[in-house]
C-alpha cells in the first residue's frame, strides 16, 4: 500500500501521509490540511470517520467484536483480573505487580475522605434529582477542595489527583444512592478491598451490620470491569477535550458524567429497563415495539440496541448476557424483565431491519437487568456506569496531557447570513 494518500481539488494535486496503527488500521493525516489548501478542511457530523488522537490504551474492531484494553482481551481481563488491576492496566499500560497493586489501593484508600461541606452541596438537592445530575455537580465540587488538582503538570502530581478521584469518587456515587433512599451518608471500611466497600458504603443499613455477599461483589467486579473504557466514545472524547483546555482532571471527569448521562450513550441502560417494564406491562408484546423501533414516524428506538462502532454483537454484551444468567440463579431470583430481554433480541437478531442496519445488543441491553437484580435502583444504573467508566476517564486524560495535545478546538462550515448592515429597531 502507498505511504500516501492524493486529494485532488480544482485540478490541484494534494498529499498527505497514511499512517498505520499496531493493529493494522490506516488513518489519512491532515494535520496540514488547511495550510496546504489554503483554508480547506473537512466536515463530518458526529465523528464518524474521524480519528481524535493516536491512543495506546484501548482498541475495538466493530466488524469482529474484538475489545482489548492494552492488549488484553476483555473476556480474559473480565474472567481473571478484578476491577482495581484493570484500573491500573488502564491508567498506566502494564498489569500491577502485587506490590503496584498494593501501594496503588493504599494510595486510594488514602483519599477516600471527603470534605464535610460536600454535604452541604447534596443536602440542597431534592430527592428528585437524577444522580447522574448530582454526581457530576459533587464531581466539579471535589475542585473546590481539592485545588492543588487542577494545574497539575507532572506525572507525580497526576498521580496524586489520580488517586483522589479514585478514592473519593465511589464516596460520592454512595451518598448519592443514599440521598435518594433517605439513608445516612457513611463511609466505608478501609480494610475492605475496592468494589466491597463500594457495596457497603451503598448498602449499609444504619442499624445493622453491613455483611458481604460475593455473588454481588464478584457481579459488579465484573461489571465495573467491562464499563471501564472503550476508545474515544461520547464521554471519553468530552474528558478529553475538556481536559485538553487544562481545566483539570475533576472538572473534565464531571464533563464527561453529563455526557454519559444521555440516553444515546450510558444512559441507555436505565432506558433498556424502563423500556422493558414498559414491553412487560404492556403484555409482553415485544411485536408491538419492533415495530415502534423500525416506524421511521415514530421517535422510539430499541434501546440497548446498534452502536456506532460496533456492527457485531458488543463482546461485553455477550459477557453480561452470561452474567445475568447467572447471578439471578446465584441469587434465586426469576426476573421475567430477562426473558422478554431475551425475546427481543432473538427476534431483532431475524427481523431485516436490525440485520441489515448491523444492530446488536451492546453492552447497556442486559446490564441493568444485573444491577437491578442485585438492588441497585433504575435511575442509579448510569451511575454505575460511571463507577465503571472512571478509570478508562482517568486514564485517556493522562495521555491526552503526557502527549501535551494541543486544546481541542475543531472548525465548521458556515451557513448563516452573509454580512448586512445593522437595523435600528424600528425598521425592523
Ligand atoms: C454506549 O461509543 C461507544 O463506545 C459507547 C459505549 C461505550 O462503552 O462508551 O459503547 C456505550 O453508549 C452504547 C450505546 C447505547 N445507546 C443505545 O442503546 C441507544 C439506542 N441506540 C441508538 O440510538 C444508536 O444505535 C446509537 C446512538 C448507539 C448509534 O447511533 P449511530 O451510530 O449514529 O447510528 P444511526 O443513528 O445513524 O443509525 C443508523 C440506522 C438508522 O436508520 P436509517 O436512517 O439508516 O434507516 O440504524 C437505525 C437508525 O434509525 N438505528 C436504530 C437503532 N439504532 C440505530 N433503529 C432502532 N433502534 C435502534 N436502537
Amino acid at each position: 500500500m502507498s505511504d500516501k494518500a492524493i486529494l485532488e481539488i480544482n485540478a490541484q494535486k494534494y498529499e498527505f501521509p497514511l499512517k498505520t496503527g499496531t493493529e493494522n488500521e490506516v488513518v489519512v493525516d491532515i494535520s496540514n490540511l488547511r495550510s496546504l489548501t489554503g483554508g480547506i478542511s473537512t466536515l463530518d457530523s458526529g465523528f464518524k470517520n474521524t480519528g481524535s488522537c493516536e491512543s495506546a490504551i484501548t482498541f475495538l474492531d466493530g466488524e469482529k467484536g474484538i475489545l482489548r484494553y492494552r492488549g488484553y482481551s476483555i473476556e480474559e481481563l473480565a474472567e481473571k483480573a478484578d476491577f482495581l488491576e484493570v484500573a491500573f492496566l488502564l491508567i498506566f499500560g502494564e498489569l500491577p505487580t502485587r506490590e503496584q497493586r498494593d501501594k496503588f489501593h493504599t494510595d486510594i484508600k488514602a483519599q477516600s475522605v471527603v470534605d464535610e461541606d460536600l454535604k452541604k452541596i447534596l443536602e440542597a438537592f431534592p430527592k428528585s434529582a437524577h444522580p447522574m445530575g448530582v454526581l457530576s455537580s459533587l464531581t466539579s465540587a471535589l475542585t473546590a477542595f481539592n485545588p492543588s488538582s487542577v494545574n497539575v503538570n507532572s506525572e507525580e502530581d497526576m498521580y496524586k489527583a489520580i488517586v483522589k478521584i479514585m478514592g473519593k469518587f465511589p464516596v460520592l456515587v454512595a451518598w448519592t444512592h443514599r440521598k435518594k433512599q433517605g439513608l445516612p451518608l457513611d463511609y466505608g471500611d478501609k480494610s475492605l478491598g475496592y468494589v466491597e466497600n463500594v457495596l457497603k458504603m451503598m448498602f449499609r443499613q444504619p442499624n445493622e451490620e453491613y455483611v458481604q455477599n460475593k455473588v454481588l461483589v464478584d457481579a459488579l467486579d465484573k461489571l465495573l470491569i467491562l464499563h471501564a473504557d472503550h476508545e474515544q466514545n461520547c464521554s471519553t472524547s468530552t474528558v478529553r477535550i475538556v481536559g485538553s483546555s487544562h481545566a483539570g482532571l475533576f472538572a473534565s471527569i464531571s464533563a464527561g458524567i453529563s455526557a454519559l448521562w444521555g440516553p444515546l450513550h450510558g444512559g441507555a441502560n436505565q432506558a433498556v429497563l424502563e423500556m422493558l417494564e414498559a414491553i412487560k406491562l404492556d403484555g409482553g408484546d415485544t411485536k408491538k415495539y419492533m415495530a415502534k423501533a423500525k416506524d421511521k414516524d415514530d421517535p422510539f428506538r430499541l434501546m440497548g440496541f446498534g452502536h456506532r462502532v460496533y456492527k457485531n454483537f458488543d463482546p461485553r454484551a455477550r459477557i453480561i448476557k452470561k452474567a445475568a444468567d447467572e447471578v439471578l440463579d446465584d441469587l434465586g431470583i426469576e426476573d421475567p424483565i430477562l426473558d422478554i430481554a431475551k425475546g427481543l433480541e432473538q427476534e431483532a437478531l431475524k427481523d431485516s431491519y436490525f440485520v441489515d442496519r448491523k444492530l446488536y445488543p451492546n453492552v447497556d441491553f442486559y446490564s441493568g437487568i444485573i444491577y437491578r437484580g442485585m438492588g441497585i435502583p433504575t435511575d442509579m444504573f448510569t451511575v454505575m456506569f460511571a463507577l465503571g467508566r472512571l478509570p478508562g476517564w482517568i486514564a485517556q486524560w493522562r495521555e491526552m496531557r503526557l502527549n501535551k495535545e494541543p486544546i481541542g478546538r475543531p472548525r465548521q462550515l458556515y451557513v448563516g447570513a452573509t454580512e448586512r448592515p445593522f437595523l435600528e429597531i424600528d425598521k425592523r
